[in-house]
């Protein structure tokens, strides 16, 4: 049995002595100081981390949105918080779109993330693929950076063909693709979709893929998507790890633990999900067999 935990968005509180910022962080960073601060909190990210690490995974991975303006400290801060969290090598991290806020930001995440983003092939790009016994997981990046008040995604034409590639190559094995944003949006996260989805969905409904996990929404979800042969693809998003208490349709701080058993074609797959209650303590919310 292999066990995968599963967290995203954590928005980091800002370091401090960060103000003063021009452009799309300087709306950004009026944002986190009038609202987001008050939700996305170092306590709760700390009882989360601690309860994931309690629960003595195989692996984890974490969807993006690690930080929140893309500053230079902020990928620092959350570097020491990863290497909390495990050896690069157990620990799986994708961008979101806030460790891309700024183009000038672009080359930063792999900067001081580049061992928890590279494949097993030693390559840092997107797609890459890492192999832990029969169980593959497939990292994408939709971290562009975008105008004020937009947090769209968008994967591009590379990356792509070269999921196909990858669901290919790995097709004996029980396929994780990890992407930050959901691949199904509701109408009013317009301006927050990954703008090139469709192609996306049509890329896995070709290629099939066993499970699909994301962030982004901050909400627990559970799409179930086309793949060949009849069969569908489970998507599940997870809540942010370190939201404080439910805030307008998000949920308040959750993860997610798989539990992953089988051979192919007979893939066993159990989701436990964890959360934190209104007294703090993270307790089970759910399990739920998905294959
Ligand atoms: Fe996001």
């Amino acid at each position: 049995m292999f066990a995968l935990a599963h967290l995203s968005d954590l928005h980091l509180a800002l370091p401090p002595g960060v103000s003063e910022l021009a452009g799309k962080r300087g709306l950004g960073f009026v944002n986190w100081q009038r609202n987001r601060k008050y939700i996305h909190r170092a306590d709760v990210l700390d009882a989360i981390t601690h309860d994931v690490k309690a629960q003595d995974s195989d692996h984890i991975a974490v969807t993006g949105d690690l930080v929140n303006l893309s500053l230079p400290a902020e990928y620092a801060w959350a570097k020491r918080w990863l290497a909390t969290l495990g050896d690069p090598g157990d620990v799986t991290v994708i961008p979101g779109n806030h460790d891309a806020y700024v183009a000038s930001a672009a080359g930063l995440p792999a900067a001081f993330w580049g061992d928890y983003m590279r494949g097993d092939d030693g390559r840092q790009r997107f797609p890459f693929i890492r192999r832990r016994g029969n169980i593959a997981l497939i990292a994408l990046s939709t971290g562009v950076p975008t105008g004020p008040f937009m947090a769209t995604g968008r994967l591009g034409e590379t990356q792509l063909v070269g999921l196909a590639e990858a669901l290919e190559q790995t097709r004996e094995d029980f396929r994780i693709v990890l992407i930050h944003h959901p691949p199904v949006s509701r109408l009013r996260r317009y301006l927050r979709r990954l703008t090139d989805a469709s192609k996306f969905r049509e890329v896995l409904a070709a290629k099939g893929a066993e499970l699909l996990l994301h962030g982004h929404d901050h909400r627990r979800m559970l799409n179930w998507l086309e793949a060949p042969d009849g069969k569908k693809i489970p998507a599940v998003g997870v809540p942010s790890a370190s939201a404080r208490a439910r805030h307008a349709d998000e949920d308040s701080a959750g993860y997610h633990i798989f539990h992953i058993d089988g051979a192919r074609n007979a893939w066993r797959c159990e989701m436990i999900a964890r959360e934190r209650g209104d007294d703090g303590t993270i307790r089970e919310c759910e399990r739920r067999t998905i294959y």
